[in-house]
């Protein structure tokens, strides 16, 4: 850590493993729900659970993504962050936010949209938040010592998704209009801008823990943020395959959507190739396996999951079946969860000056999270095919066919108990490491000046 402000990441980051426990109790509730056990469906019911679930994965993803950026922007600027204290108030009134929309989806007030279900009134409180967020980083950055493609590709990554999150606000009396521009923010942050975010992360990480050179890094960051956008834009058609749209979609969007594995497939071939070719170890294993599981992760779950389904003769088949879910859950979890775990993985150190990234907690969190993921998406994947094949094959009813493939959900709910002890590990070692310390740990964390030849490489630290 260069600067104290950098701190203030802390609470975000605490903050992120808090809501990723509580949307885990709400996949509990739904895979019991799956097995036939629905006892809490007066209280909690299903279309609640499952707004919550969502609804808090994408809070904690975004809240991991400010940490990150908070940590990230002052030292890429090199200067201290604007202003601490809107950091410590724009915290706080993403937690309000949260808070009332998870009450809200319990007493029932929501918008059946999926993942926009939070009410328009609350939307303008996060627009409120959001902007306070980008003033803060976006200021630091301008008025910084430096500007470097990191800092730039994860600024524009954070201002394009604010601006993305407005097309969703906007009324339609058409379900068409409505659902044609709802999926400018699900697909085009998801498939578009949130890539340029977890690409500079990746950039960052990389950068401190392989030690291969930042302008060899940055350079591979502009092409796969050109690949994105080539395929992601467009992509989008494969959302409307079926809504009431031209038909043109079914080729534009089967054509760019195909595409957009390469971007995924780009990210994973950085991330191996940088930890390579790296000539130095930085001590800190697990957020290198962080970092590195994100680029392969990303491209199983989004890449070629999201492929599996994306051609319009396939999705006529699987569109909104458990084969969703399937890709949803690796997909969020190998792009995006990861990176911001691989963050924490780093930065903890850093900001508590404890370095327990050794030992087997560390690790074993990293291999039964992961594992049990996998293992979370192979049950989905076998109950999604034979959903697919009962319900839209051999015509059987919704119900029917969600009861035949019940006992599916038996070997999900083990494999999510196997994830969850890989959760409950990683923040039990985060609390281990204790709170930030008040003097910025300079020495041992800048990044390093380029250094003569004769300097063994093992003997470098970032
Ligand atoms: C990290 C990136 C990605 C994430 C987080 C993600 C996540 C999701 C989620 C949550 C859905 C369900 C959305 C809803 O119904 O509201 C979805 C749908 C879909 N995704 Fe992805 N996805 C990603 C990348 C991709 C890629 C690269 C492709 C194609 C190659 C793809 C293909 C699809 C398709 C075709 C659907 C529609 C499924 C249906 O018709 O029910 N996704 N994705
Ligand atoms: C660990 C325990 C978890 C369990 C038991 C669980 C279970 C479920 C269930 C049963 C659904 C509803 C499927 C349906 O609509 O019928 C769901 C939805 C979803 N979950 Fe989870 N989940 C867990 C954790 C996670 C995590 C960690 C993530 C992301 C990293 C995640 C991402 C999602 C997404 C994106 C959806 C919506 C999928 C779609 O659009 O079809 N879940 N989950
Ligand atoms: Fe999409």
């Amino acid at each position: 850590m260069k600067y104290n402000s950098q701190k203030v990441a802390y609470i975000f980051f605490a903050t992120c493993i808090g809501l990723l426990f509580l949307q885990i109790i709400y996949g509990f509730i739904m895979g019991f729900a799956h097995m036939g056990f629905d006892g809490l469906h007066d209280v909690i019911p299903f279309n609640a659970a499952r707004a919550t679930h969502t609804n808090l994965l994408v809070v904690w993803l975004l809240t991991g993504f400010m940490g990150a950026s908070y940590y990230i922007i002052p030292e890429e600027a090199d200067r201290e962050l604007f202003s601490v204290k809107l950091a410590y108030v724009q915290w706080a009134s993403l937690v309000l936010v949260g808070v009332v929309a998870v009450a809200g989806f319990h007493l029932g007030w929501w918008e059946g949209r999926k993942f926009l279900e939070i009410p328009r009134p609350l939307d303008y409180l996060v627009v409120v938040n959001v902007l306070m967020f980008i003033f803060n980083v976006g200021y630091t950055a301008l008025k910084g010592r430096r500007f470097t493609t990191t800092g730039l590709v994860l600024l524009a990554g954070l201002v394009s998704a604010a601006l993305l999150y407005l097309p969703g606000m906007i009324y339609f009396d058409s379900q068409v209009l409505d659902s044609y521009f709802r999926w400018w923010v699900v697909h085009l942050w998801v498939e578009g801008v949130w890539e340029l975010i977890m690409g500079s992360l990746l950039s960052f990480l990389l950068i401190k823990l392989t030690g291969v050179d930042r302008e060899v890094i940055e350079k591979w960051l502009y092409v796969i943020v050109g690949i994105t956008f080539l395929s992601g834009i467009l992509g989008t058609g494969h959302h409307y395959y079926w809504i009431g749209t031209p038909k043109y979609w079914l080729m534009v969007g089967g054509v760019f959507s195909a595409l957009e594995p390469l971007a995924f497939l780009g990210m994973a071939i950085y991330a191996v190739a940088m930890m390579r070719r790296g000539g130095r170890r930085h001590p800190n294993r697990v957020a290198l396996f962080w970092t590195v599981g994100c680029g392969i992760l990303s491209f199983v779950g989004a890449g070629f999951l999201g492929f599996a389904h994306t051609l319009p003769q396939v999705n006529l088949y699987t569109h909104g079946t458990l084969v969703t879910a399937m890709h949803g859950h690796l997909a969020f979890w190998g792009a995006y969860a990861t990176i911001v775990f691989g963050m924490i993985a780093y930065t903890l150190p850093e900001l508590t000056g404890r370095k327990l990234y050794s030992g087997w907690m560390p690790e074993w969190a990293f291999w039964t999270s992961n594992i049990g993921m996998l293992g979370m998406t192979g049950a989905l994947a076998v109950a999604g095919v034979a959903q697919v094949y009962l319900e839209r094959r051999m015509g059987m009813d919704f119900l029917a066919a969600q009861k035949a493939v019940e006992v599916h959900f038996f070997g999900m709910i083990l494999a999510a108990s196997l994830f969850t002890v890989g959760i409950v590990l990683f923040a039990i070692n985060f609390i281990q490491h204790g709170l930030p310390v008040s003097e910025a740990t300079v020495s041992s964390t800048r990044e390093p000046e380029p250094e003569p030849p004769s300097t063994p490489a093992m003997a470098r630290s970032v």
